[in-house]
């Protein structure tokens, strides 16, 4: 196997070789002063099984064109299979046609992979389970649930939220989904931690120019419970930061001691980390599917590899 690296979540792609102890293959990629870009492998892939690592988040079409070119010079130089490891998945969120004459802009960056005979996509925390099925070839689909599962029920996060015994802090903590479309989310974590109990904030969008507002609340629990439990918001992305924001607002506004968030993509905006580090949000963890610049890091911030999980989805 020989795994290749796009530019854009280098140090991911490194800890992915660590953990397969292996190597990343050379790779020259250059940018001409048009801005076209160029794409060079330095290593032989004939008849090899050849990986490429890849988010496409910020730059999204930059990004993607990169992988593209890559997955294209691997297949020119006779790789036997390319699997496409793909963190964060650009656009995943336009998977379908929301208002009339709108694009599926998904459906084109699938149609660009498979036509450029991707063999498999490994993927992580895909906003709708529903995506995979879109493709025409294999995806494995991972997530960073047990991963954030593993870490509140560890003994440090415990202490971190003022709690010396397990059982006494899974009582008073509650999961929380900013919003309806994150229940199938928080119903997993909830089994993996028996049957934690949780509520929605419900959120309402304005389709066209994208603004939220969360008002109140749906689910198990009503807001009379609130009063006195540690909240763990678990969302697949935090992007504005708005929605994490004003759910834990309105939990805290209900009487919620303290408000933790595990959201898996980090696609922070510029303004997201004061927004987050501002707000009455405890802690933000968050993975590193998406490479998370110095400027954009915050004292709340957590990040969590998930660079086990994808060497480990590699070798089956
Ligand atoms: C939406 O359905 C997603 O699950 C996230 O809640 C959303 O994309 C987060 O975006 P933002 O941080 O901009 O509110």
């Amino acid at each position: 196997m020989k795994l290749f690296s796009g530019s854009s979540n280098l140090p991911l792609s490194q800890k992915i070789a660590q953990a397969l102890q292996m190597e990343l293959s050379p790779i020259e990629t250059m940018i001409f002063p048009d801005g076209e870009r160029r794409v060079k492998l330095n290593d032989s892939v004939v008849e090899e099984d050849a990986v490429v690592i890849q988010s496409t988040n910020t730059p999204v079409d930059q990004n993607y064109i990169e992988l593209f070119f890559i997955i294209d010079a691997l297949k020119r130089s006779g790789a036997r299979s390319i699997t496409a490891v793909i963190p964060y998945l650009g656009y995943q969120r336009q998977d379908h046609v929301f208002r009339d004459g709108e694009v599926v802009s998904l459906d084109v960056m699938i149609r660009f992979l498979e036509s450029l005979k991707v063999d498999r996509i490994i993927a992580f925390d895909l906003h709708s389970i529903k995506i995979p099925e879109l493709f025409h070839i294999p995806v494995t689909h991972l997530s960073a649930l047990p991963l954030f599962a593993e870490r509140i029920q560890s003994k440090a996060f415990n202490k971190l939220v003022d709690s010396d015994d397990p059982e006494e802090f899974l009582k008073d903590t509650i999961l929380v989904s900013p919003d309806m479309g994150g229940l199938r989310r928080i119903e997993q974590v909830s089994k993996t931690l028996n049957g934690l109990s949780w509520i929605a904030t419900v959120k309402d969008r304005d389709l066209r120019t994208g603004d939220i507002t969360i008002k109140h609340f749906e689910g198990p629990l009503s807001p009379s419970d609130l009063p006195g439990k540690r909240a763990l918001i678990v969302d697949d992305m935090i992007s504005s930061g708005n929605t994490v924001v004003q759910s834990a607002q309105l939990l805290k506004d209900n009487g919620v001691v303290s408000c933790d968030v595990f959201a898996t993509h980090a696609i922070f905006s510029e303004e997201a980390p004061e927004l987050l580090q501002d707000s009455s949000i405890d802690r933000v963890y968050v993975t590193n599917t998406v490479f998370i610049q110095e400027e954009k890091r915050f004292p709340k911030l957590h990040v969590l590899s998930v660079a086990e999980s994808l060497a480990k989805a590699l070798h089956t």
